[in-house]
């Protein structure tokens, strides 16, 4: 099978492009630089610079030979969602309905979806399951659930089937170091901190130390991006064999604070942080974490990657 990789030379399309060769799939990278570097593109893959607003580009990616898609082009900043919504309605929507209709026209049937769980707000329950209402409470996780909901149409219509992988937060780098581009102007907190190691940024804040959580810091379900990677490569066998459509999350079920991070990186780099804590971030919920049941169950998929020190020390050992 030759996947198109859309999005493919970013930091989670990276490790899923190497997934994907190591299993032997055919790959091409689709994917307009944006915020993805062309160090992530990897002996063996092919490349396409294009843009998913270019229909053309699309249809021609499409013409010949792709037997699946997986999804992973994406505005991901959840405030800058908030400001500038039509940046994110134009290039996670319209971009992605660009892609389902090239899909159709060329009739490519599978697609993995890189979905949130942002898609369900503030949870009502912990940990969240994938029957959790859908009520995303930024613009970015809005996106995330407008796509799901065509794919459930397409699908329904009989145009395409697709996987909605529903990412907790995705942390962590390839162990053996075969991928080395960083994102640019990260907003996430393991990149943060590893600037705040490096001396790249003065000092980390921690967005508040007073939730109703054990240390008062925010819990998250962190997630190593090669777990995620071989989610993909499962889903698309899935689809290959059964056709059927589906929607899981990829988390570990397990919560890690935000101090608890803290710690298990000064000892992963044996030396205390520069951190002072800050007022909270507007719409974090305290606890997000998954159950990944389904995942398990459906796909197969466990986790290898469970102590958050080993996986802060794949980020780690990048940087040195
Ligand atoms: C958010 C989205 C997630 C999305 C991801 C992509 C929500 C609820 N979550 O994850 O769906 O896929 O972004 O970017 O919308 N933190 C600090 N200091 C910092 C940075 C972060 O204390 O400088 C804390 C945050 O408050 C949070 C935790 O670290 O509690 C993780 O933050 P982050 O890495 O930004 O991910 P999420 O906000 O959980």
């Amino acid at each position: 099978m030759r996947i198109l990789v859309i999005g493919g030379a970013g930091y989670i399309g990276s490790h899923v492009q190497k997934q994907l060769l190591e299993e032997g799939f055919g790959v091409t990278v689709f994917d307009d630089l944006s915020s993805g570097d062309r160090v992530n593109l990897l002996p063996g893959a092919d490349f396409i610079l294009g843009s998913i607003l270019d229909k053309k580009a699309l249809a021609h990616a499409m013409s010949g030979g792709i037997d699946g898609v997986v999804h992973l082009a994406a505005k991901k900043a959840v405030g800058e969602s908030m400001e500038w919504p039509e940046i994110y309605a134009e290039n996670n929507i319209c971009g992605a309905l660009n892609i389902l209709n090239a899909m159709t026209a060329c009739g490519v049937r599978h697609i993995v979806f890189s979905s949130s769980a942002a898609v369900y707000g503030m949870p009502r329950y912990i940990p969240l399951d994938e029957a959790h209402p859908i009520e995303p409470i930024n613009y970015y996780g809005y996106t995330k659930a407008a796509i799901e909901e065509n794919m459930r149409w397409y699908a329904r219509l009989g145009k395409i089937d697709y996987a909605a992988l529903r990412y907790f937060n995705a942390v962590g780098y390839a162990a053996d170091k075969s991928i080395t581009g960083k994102e640019r102007n990260p907003q996430n907190l393991l990149p943060i901190i590893m600037e705040a190691a490096t001396g790249k940024r003065e000092k980390l804040s921690i967005f508040g130390n007073d939730y109703d959580t054990p240390d008062g810091t925010c819990v998250r379900d962190y997630v190593h991006v090669s777990d995620l990677a071989r989610a993909h490569t499962l889903a698309l066998k899935k689809l290959a064999t059964d056709g059927e459509s589906f929607t899981v999350n990829l988390g570990t079920g397990k919560g890690t604070s935000v101090k608890e991070i803290v710690d298990a990186a000064e000892k992963v780099i044996g030396r205390k942080l520069n951190y002072d804590y800050a007022p909270r971030r507007a719409g974090d919920p305290a606890i997000l974490t998954a159950k990944a049941d389904k995942a398990r169950q459906l796909l197969g998929w466990e986790p290898q990657y469970t102590d958050i020190e080993e996986i802060i020390r794949t980020v780690w050992n990048l940087e040195q």
